[in-house]
Order: structure tokens, then sequence, then C-alpha cells
């Protein structure tokens, strides 16, 4: 993926910079989503479960901190650590067994994590470019 910026206007093009990025994923990555509530993180990691062949859906873990999503060549783990309160709690969740079994770890609010986040994170920003009920989103890879 040459472009690092992307502006997307719905849920369907959010989806389709997803698809591109899904391409350069590989075993053992962790990638942070970073933004505002409803900035789009969520449905980004959808569009990733999908490109990657996961069968089990990405919904809003509300309720769940993390879940499990088989993919073709790797479990993709997709971690949602709003409600948590440091690195501790993360590695509470599974964190380092995760990591060792070679699971692409994609986490929304990922400064819970803090030291956690490998040097070598991918990390992907999420900014709503209107007012607050607009679709205009910029995604920026870096
Ligand atoms: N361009 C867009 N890209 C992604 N989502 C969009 C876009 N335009 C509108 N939306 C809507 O914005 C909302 C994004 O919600 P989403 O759950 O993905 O956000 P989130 O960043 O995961 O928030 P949270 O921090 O609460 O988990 C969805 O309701 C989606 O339909
Ligand atoms: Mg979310």
């Amino acid at each position: 993926m040459e472009q690092k910026c992307f502006v997307t206007e719905n849920e369907e093009e959010t989806w389709g910079v997803a698809c591109a990025f899904a391409a350069e994923l590989k075993s053992g990555d962790v990638v942070c989503l970073e933004g505002d509530l409803g900035a789009g993180k969520t449905t980004f990691t959808q569009g990733l479960a999908a490109a990657l062949g996961a069968k089990r859906a990405v919904t809003s873990p509300t309720f769940c901190l993390v879940s499990e999503h088989p993919a073709k060549d790797f479990l993709l783990v997709h971690m949602d650590l709003y409600r948590l309160h440091g690195p501790d709690d993360v590695l509470a969740i599974g964190w380092e067994d995760y990591l060792a079994q070679g699971a692409v770890l994609v986490v929304e609010w990922s400064d819970r994590a803090g030291e956690l986040i490998p040097p070598t994170a991918k990390h992907v920003t999420f900014t709503h470019l209107d007012s607050a009920d607009g679709c205009r989103r910029a995604i920026e890879f870096r």
C-alpha cells in the first residue's frame, strides 16, 4: 500500500481501505487503531476480518474486551481496551499468549496497553473530518 492517508465517505470505502491494508499483515503484527468514539475503528476491523477470510463477524465489543476471528493465515484478535486501566489489565486478557501463538492483534484504545505495544506496531489514526454527524473520515497509516 503506497498511499498513507485516505479520506472515506462511507463505511464501504473504509472497508475498501481495510482490504488494501489486510494484504500487508503477517503473523505477529500488532495494529493500533487510534481515534475518537465513533471514528470508525470497529468498522475498519470488520473490513479487515472480511478481507482476511474470517468467518466470524466482528462486532463492537461493548461487553467483550477480546474476540477471536480465525482467518486464513493466522488468528485475528480484536481487542477493545476502552474499559481497561493499564498494562496489567491487558496482560490479564491474554496479550502475551496471543502474541506467542502468532496471532495478529488489532487493538482499539491501545493507549491502555502502554509499554506492551511493541516498537514495530503499525498505527492507524481515524479522524472525523466534518461536524459530529458527518460521514467523512481521514484514515492515516504510520
Ligand atoms: N467513512 C466512514 N467510515 C467508517 N464509519 C463510518 C463512516 N461514515 C459513517 N460511519 C459510521 O460511523 C460509525 C463508526 O463506528 P465504529 O464503531 O466503527 O467506531 P469506533 O471508532 O470503533 O468507536 P468506539 O471507540 O466507540 O469503539 C458507524 O456507525 C458507521 O456506520
Ligand atoms: Mg469500536
